[in-house]
Parts: structure tokens; C-alpha cells; sequence
């Protein structure tokens, strides 16, 4: 190999004070490992020694929380984009500590490339593979690695011998030029390819090499609860039911896009077992265990996706079968596996959380309590406004029934009501579509909500003042304040 062979601290020594790092990563999947706890450590040593130490951190999306947790530990980070999920990045953003730029994730590419971001200067990338000649193997993600690459004078990268060079059988890599340049992105089917298996960078940016043999780590997502499993019924009922009424978009082609996390996982599963769908295909940015079961089932015939985020033993086991999964997979950059203008032309039914949604259809996905991020919006809204049907689900109360999921009005909105055309919660799916916002309110309240919070929001949607969208601005927020000042939205005044 023509790059040095660098120990992680020696990789972190290359860093400056004050520069813009891309880090590989979308979910733990593809993430760097190891250079970002060096990295920590160099800033720990910096402080002690009265210097200052800070970066400006982007990423594909959330990454291993192993790179993530040391860094916002070690006040490392002064800004983080687009996307996170790590409790400890998660408690600075929310002490003001790290400036969190929360992006829509297909759009952090153009962003970049049109200088709206600090330029990133060090590409931090893990690859299974590098040749003399500059060619890159990614990982299990490819996120916004190509765009990091392009940008940064400096490339650093961990070879992963955990993960295989065959990989680059199933990546689909290439940038995009700035718009209006682009041209329309040629994908009219998920398994359709427009780039290549690996990623050219300039050879002459390599600073070394930090040899690694890692998995992913990926953490195991909650079993299904009750009302998860019931969530994940009812959308796989109410699809049965619009795919034999003929509204939804293929008769012999249903193309989903599946959201991250605990609920996303189980509404997957249950559409696997249905027996009315045709085979699915799928165009997402995130594999979970979940839709590997549905492709070794026959259940969905390809997925297009930006990152394998599977279990180690998933992963093995996707490494077992490789020849059977590398023709029904393949993995994209974010600023195509996202982009919205394929999945509108995909017609994609679209299913995401939410943490909260209104009675009117708008969604908050991100902040409890209008102002604590949770992770952030992520890829939710790249689908959600170009979906031909957008589905957003959620349990109907949080922390055993003291928080409604259903309220007068959202503290925060990511996704607004033009975008949710169905509303999912274990008690029952409100069918927004076509509805005006008062019969809107009446089905979300009817259908959607806890029987405890029924009256109380009935009670806000007679109280409110006319007009075409009723509320009152006076209790607008009774439900929120009544959790803050007693810990129960139960004792909501209104
Ligand atoms: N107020 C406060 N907390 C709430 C809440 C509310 N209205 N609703 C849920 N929560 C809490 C839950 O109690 C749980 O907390 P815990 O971890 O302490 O138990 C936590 O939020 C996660 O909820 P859970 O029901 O386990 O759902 P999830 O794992 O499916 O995550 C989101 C739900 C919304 C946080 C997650 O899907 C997300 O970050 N979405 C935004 C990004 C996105 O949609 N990406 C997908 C695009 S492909």
C-alpha cells in the first residue's frame, strides 16, 4: 500500500483546531470507529493544556454512538451536521454546548457543494478496501461520503477488514454536479444503477490509513410491544384494503420507504406477513434486521437504500448468503437514496414516527416539548412532501399515558399538514386525505386518540374560536404546560 500506515492517535494528530470534519456514517452503519475517540482524546489533552480545541462535524446521519459519544464527552464539537441520535450529543445540543444543524438529509450534498456549509477540509471515511490508484470501497453506508471526498483537501481512512471488498457488488456511488447542471437523476425503478460499485478520490489527499477489523455494533431494537405490533396491523389492514379498492400506485409493484427506529420496525414485519401484497420493492435509506427478513422471505423482490444498518448477527448472516443478497440490494448516497424527486417518481408509500401530531395532521417527529431534540428530522421529510401516499404512526400516549401523542397543537412542526395524508396510532388510522381541517380534527380525535385524552381534546376543538382551522391560542398549549408543571398531560386546563 503507497499511504502511511497511522495509529488512530496519529491520524488525530493531523487535526486542527477549528476545522470542518466529514465522518462516514449513517447510522452505525459505515461509521468511522476509531479516529473520533483519538480525536476526543487530542481535545481532552488540548483543554487540559489550556488550548482550545473545537470542530465543526458532519456526518451521512446519526453515527456509532462508540465515534459520536467521546466527541460531544470531550466538548469537542462546535457544530454538528445534519443528524444525530447519541444521548451524549444529545444532552450538549440541548445544554447549548454543540450548534446542531438538523437537515433534511438528501439535501446536505447541494448544500455543501454551494458553500451554504462549512467547507469540509478532513474526509474521516471507512472503507473495506483502498487502491494506489485512489479507489475507495465503502463500508455497509455510503451517506455523504462521495460529497466529503470532493470537497476535503485531506482524506483519512480506516480499512475495515471486518467488512468485505465484495461489498462495492451492491454500492451505486457518483456524485451529483450543482444544479441547474444536474439533470434529472435516471432512476425509474429501485434496482436501477446509475453509478458505480466504488469511489475515485485523488490518491494525492490520502494522509494514511488506520487499519481496523470492527463490526457495526449496531444496537438491537426493542421487540414489538402491543401497540407497536397493532400500529404495524392497522397500516398493513388499511394498505389491503386501498390496494383492493386500486388507489395505491402499483397493481404489481408496491414501492415502500420504511422510517428508522422501534415502531418502523415493527410496521415492516407486519406488512411481511401480509397475504394480499404482491412481493414490495423498497426505496429507503436505512436496511434494517427487519427488511432483510422480508427479502430472505421473497417478500420484497429489491431495496434501494443509503446503509445496511443490521445486527452483527444479521450482518453475518447477510455475509453468508452475499450472492443471494447482492442481486436484490443496493446501496446509494443519500442525495439519491433520498432524493425526493425518485421517490415521487416512484409513487412511495411512505410510513414514519412521530412524537406527536395535532388534531389538524401536523407532525412533530423532533422536539419533546417544542424544545428537546430527540434526533432530529433526518430522511422523514425528504419522502414525506414527494410520497404518492405519506403515512406517519405513533402509540397514542408516551410514558405510561402521562404524555398524549395526540394534542391541540404541535410544539413543534417538522412535517405540516399538506404532507400527512394517513395518521396511525394503536386505537385506530384517520384517513386524512381529502378532508377539510375539521373533519380532520374529527377523525384524528375519534380514531387516533387515547380514550383518556378523547374528551379533553373534543372539549379544546368546541372551546376554539371559528375561523377554517379552529383553535384556541389561548390553550393551545394547555397539554404541554400541563406535563411541565405536573408531569401529566391528563390535567391539561382548558
Ligand atoms: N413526548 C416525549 N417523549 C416521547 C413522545 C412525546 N410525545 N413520544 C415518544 N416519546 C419517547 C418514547 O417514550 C421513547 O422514550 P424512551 O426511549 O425513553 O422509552 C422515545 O420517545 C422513542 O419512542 P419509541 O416509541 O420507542 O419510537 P421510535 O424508536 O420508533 O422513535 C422517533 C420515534 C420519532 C423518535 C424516531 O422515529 C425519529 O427520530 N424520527 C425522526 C427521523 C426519521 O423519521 N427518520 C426516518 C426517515 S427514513
Amino acid at each position: 500500500m503507497r499511504y502511511p500506515v497511522l495509529s488512530p492517535d496519529e491520524a488525530a494528530a493531523l487535526i486542527s483546531h477549528g476545522e470542518t470534519l466529514g465522518l462516514s456514517g449513517f447510522t452505525a452503519a459505515g461509521s468511522v470507529k476509531v479516529i473520533p475517540a483519538a480525536i476526543a482524546r487530542r481535545a481532552a489533552a488540548e483543554h487540559e493544556a489550556g488550548r482550545p480545541f473545537q470542530l465543526n462535524i458532519l456526518t451521512g446521519a446519526s453515527i456509532s454512538p462508540e465515534a459520536d459519544s467521546p466527541l460531544a464527552e470531550a466538548d469537542a464539537v462546535a457544530r454538528r451536521i445534519p443528524y444525530q441520535a447519541a444521548p451524549a450529543t444529545r444532552n450538549a445540543l440541548n445544554a447549548g454546548r454543540i450548534e446542531y444543524v438538523d437537515m433534511h438529509l438528501s439535501t446536505v450534498a447541494q448544500a455543501m457543494r454551494l458553500g451554504y456549509l462549512p467547507r469540509v477540509s478532513t474526509a474521516v471515511i471507512e472503507v473495506s478496501e483502498v487502491s494506489d490508484s485512489g479507489e475507495l470501497t465503502l463500508t455497509a453506508s455510503i451517506g455523504n461520503s462521495p460529497a466529503f471526498c470532493e470537497q476535503a483537501d485531506r482524506i483519512l481512512l480506516e480499512l475495515n477488514s471486518y467488512h468485505k471488498p465484495e461489498l462495492k457488488q451492491i454500492h451505486d456511488v457518483c456524485t451529483l454536479p450543482r444544479p441547474p447542471y444536474s439533470g434529472s437523476i435516471n432512476i425509474s425503478s429501485p434496482e436501477h444503477r446509475i453509478g458505480s460499485g466504488t469511489l475515485q478520490v485523488d490518491p494525492a489527499k490520502i494522509a494514511g490509513v488506520v487499519l481496523t477489523h470492527e463490526p457495526d455494533h449496531l444496537a438491537t431494537y426493542k421487540a414489538p410491544t402491543p401497540e407497536t405490533t397493532r400500529i404495524g396491523d392497522l397500516i398493513t389492514d388499511f394498505l389491503e384494503s386501498e390496494y383492493r379498492a386500486g388507489r395505491l400506485p402499483g397493481r404489481d409493484c408496491l414501492i415502500l420507504q420504511s422510517g428508522v427506529g422501534n415502531i418502523a420496525n415493527a410496521a415492516l414485519k407486519a406488512i411481511g406477513r401480509s397475504a394480499t401484497f404482491p412481493p414490495v420493492k423498497m426505496y429507503t435509506e436505512v436496511l434494517q434486521d427487519s427488511a432483510l427478513e422480508l427479502i430472505r422471505a421473497g417478500r420484497c423482490l429489491f431495496a434501494s437504500s443509503c446503509s445496511l444498518s443490521l445486527t452483527d448477527e444479521m450482518m453475518r448472516e447477510f455475509y453468508e448468503n452475499f450472492d443471494f443478497f447482492r442481486e436484490r440490494i443496493l446501496l446509494r448516497p443519500q442525495e439519491l437514496s433520498n432524493s425526493p424527486e425518485v421517490a415521487h417518481r416512484l409513487g412511495t408509500i411512505c410510513m414514519n414516527a412521530a412524537l406527536e401530531a395535532d388534531i389538524f395532521g401536523n407532525v412533530n417527529s423532533t422536539h419533546v416539548c417544542g424544545s428537546k431534540m430527540m434526533n432530529g428530522v433526518g430522511g422523514s421529510g425528504d419522502y414525506a412532501r414527494s410520497a404518492a401516499l405519506t403515512i406517519f404512526m405513533c402509540p397514542s400516549v408516551a410514558k405510561g399515558g402521562a404524555i398524549s401523542s395526540i394534542v391541540p397543537m404541535v410544539s413543534h412542526t417538522d412535517h405540516p399538514e399538506h404532507d400527512v395524508d394517513v395518521l396511525v396510532t394503536e386505537q385506530g388510522v384517520a384517513d386524512l386525505r381529502g378532508k377539510s381541517p375539521r373533519e380532520r380534527a374529527a377523525a384524528i380525535i375519534r380514531n387516533c386518540a387515547h380514550p383518556d385524552y378523547r374528551p379533553l381534546l373534543q372539549r379544546y376543538l368546541e372551546m376554539s374560536a371559528g375561523g377554517h382551522t379552529p383553535h384556541s391560542l389561548q390553550s393551545a398549549f394547555a397539554f404541554h404546560l400541563a406535563f411541565l408543571s405536573t408531569g401529566d398531560m391528563r390535567h391539561a386546563q382548558l
